[in-house]
């Protein structure tokens, strides 16, 4: 399996991660669920009309965190708008329960990809290892 695989099975099995962005100086974080690998890129979901949306837009730097099974999972690097249709409606097939909330032409909902990526697993027993996408 490789790296950005193992890196969105992880996030699947752990089912949140928290998401940080920059705001100015002000370090912001929440907890995220959606992820998504498509043709080779590593997808999160969000909404337009959200702060971390704004967020991403002014200042594409971000890190996810998830811990899971002895585990920890940071991957840092930069949230890429990606307005194609055909990936909002893989998310929606993939987690069907967002279909509540987002539609892909509803205008809000947006998919965002990691570029420049570096993903590092962790654990207080192993080496760090770590990945770069
Ligand atoms: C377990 C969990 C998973 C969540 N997953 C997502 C998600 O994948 N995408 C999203 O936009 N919001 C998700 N949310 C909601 C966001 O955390 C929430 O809207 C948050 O306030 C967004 O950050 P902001 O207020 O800085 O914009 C999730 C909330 C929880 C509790």
């Amino acid at each position: 399996m490789s790296g950005i695989e193992r890196v969105c099975e992880f996030l699947d099995a752990a089912q949140t991660y928290y998401l940080a962005t920059v705001e100015g100086d002000q370090p912001r974080v929440r907890p995220f669920g959606t992820i998504l690998l498509y043709n080779g890129r590593l997808y999160i979901e969000t909404g337009k009309v959200k702060n971390v949306s704004k967020q991403l837009a002014a200042n594409p730097k971000a890190e996810i965190c998830a811990f899971n099974g002895g585990k920890w999972l940071r991957v840092a690097g930069e949230l890429i708008d990606d307005a194609d249709r055909a990936v909002k409606v893989a998310m929606l097939e993939k987690m069907p329960s967002l279909k509540a909330m987002y539609d892909p032409d509803d205008g809000n909902m947006q998919m965002l990809y990691f570029k420049n990526a570096t993903a590092t697993f962790s654990s207080f027993t192993e080496a760090p290892e770590t990945f770069e996408f």
